[in-house]
């Protein structure tokens, strides 16, 4: 199967307290972009990308591309939109034709191990239709209103906190953003897979696959990249 992996990077980073967009962050010296791609392209599965880049910023992402691509592997760069899932949108119009399985990686999860992202393919592979990495949650969490009162505590033991690589078939993932309505705010992919109807597999997360939102992340992130280089 042809694997085409979509990194949507267009957030601001506004959590983070950058200067710059995420994806142009520096964590130990290379890019959260550039960090992204090199876990993508390492991970051996990977054919075509294309990136969601934030408006006015799709040459100086275009430009990490040169580093850290190999020439078996062809990139895209369009310009990502509003919400996470217009990014998304944008990107998937611009995969190439002869793409069967789409990867959606959050340029943000910049420390993920390749391995997760032959987890999730060989998954989708396999026969299931939409694949998520996930892990148990660790807090106990709370469904409140909207005067912060508690409605509800859900069972943990049965709650994931979901990751990405986030593996598709592509007809089912298309299928998916033509069905989502406009209006319709979804934070990943796969809820909007499964409002279509289709069941969703998850397989084992990782924890180095964490989403770099706010400083204390990038202190863990850089903490992690000192490990990996020792
Ligand atoms: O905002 P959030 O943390 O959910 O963003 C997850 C990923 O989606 C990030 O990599 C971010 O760059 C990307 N994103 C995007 N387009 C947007 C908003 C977020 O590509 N409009």
């Amino acid at each position: 199967a042809e694997v085409g992996l979509i990194i949507p990077a267009a957030g601001m980073g506004t959590r983070l307290g950058s200067e710059l967009p995420k994806a142009l962050h520096a964590i130990g010296g290379t890019t959260v972009l550039a960090h992204a791609l090199r876990a993508g392209v390492g991970s051996g599965t990977v054919s075509s990308i294309v990136i969601a880049a934030p408006s006015r910023w799709e040459t100086r992402i275009h430009e990490q591309l040169e580093y850290e691509l190999p020439d078996t592997v062809e990139a895209r760069v369009v310009e990502g939109g509003e919400r996470r899932q217009d990014s998304v949108r944008r990107a998937m119009d611009a995969l190439p034709g002869n793409i069967d399985i789409v990867l959606v990686h959050d340029a943000a999860r910049c420390l993920t191990p390749p391995a997760l992202f032959g987890d999730v393919v060989s998954a989708v592979a396999g026969g299931h239709d939409a694949v998520v990495p996930g892990l148990p949650v660790v807090d106990t969490l709370r469904e409140v209103d909207d005067r912060g009162v508690v409605v509800r505590t859900p069972d943990r033991t049965v709650l994931r906190a979901v990751q990405t690589p986030q593996g598709f078939r592509r007809e089912v993932l298309e299928d998916a953003y033509r069905a989502a309505a406009p209006d319709e705010p979804a934070t990943d992919d796969a809820s909007l897979v499964e409002r279509t109807g289709h069941q969703v597999h998850i397989v084992p997360g990782h924890s180095e696959a964490f989403k770099v939102t706010h400083p204390l992340d990038v202190l863990l992130a850089e903490a992690l990249l000192a490990r990996r280089a020792s």
